[in-house]
């Protein structure tokens, strides 16, 4: 298993995420964050030169994906965040140790499957149909 982070342009949010899924991947967290990358804007003052470092609003996704799909996700996340542009992003790729879906106590692979609708709503007994 594998725990991918990315870091990518708010205005590309939405192309990754429709990538993800046609990905096959649903599972994931997301976060607004500020970060830098690795440009380092040198500022001369009158004592001497010093490095400032300007943060930028980003956003991050996390998933946790059974190996057979790091590769698809890692295109996906490419596919969807790439302009060409300096400051399109970062993905990290972690591994990872466990998994728990606490409804369920299901771990690891098992908890990483997705789960449908379908097999969440309780079957209606009787009714008006
Ligand atoms: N080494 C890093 N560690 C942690 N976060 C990083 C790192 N590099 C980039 N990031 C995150 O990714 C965001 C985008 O980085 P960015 O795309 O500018 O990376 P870069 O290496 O400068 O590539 P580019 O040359 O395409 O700009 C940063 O604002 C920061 O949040
Ligand atoms: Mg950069």
């Amino acid at each position: 298993m594998k725990l991918i982070t990315a870091v990518v342009r708010p205005e590309r949010v939405g192309q990754v995420k429709e990538a993800l899924f046609r990905a096959g991947i649903s599972g994931l967290t997301l976060s607004r964050v500020s970060g830098h990358g690795g440009e380092q804007e040198i500022v001369e003052h009158y004592r001497g030169t010093q490095v400032m470092i300007e943060f930028r609003e980003k956003v991050e996704f996390r998933m946790a994906v059974s190996d057979a799909f790091a590769e698809a996700a890692i295109r996906a996340i490419c596919e969807g965040a790439r302009t060409g542009e300096v400051g399109d992003g970062k993905i990290f790729v972690q591994p990872l140790e466990r998994v728990v879906r606490i409804r369920t106590g299901e771990e690891d692979g098992a908890a990483l499957t997705p789960v449908t609708e379908r097999q969440l709503t309780p079957v209606a007994v009787g009714g008006a149909g």
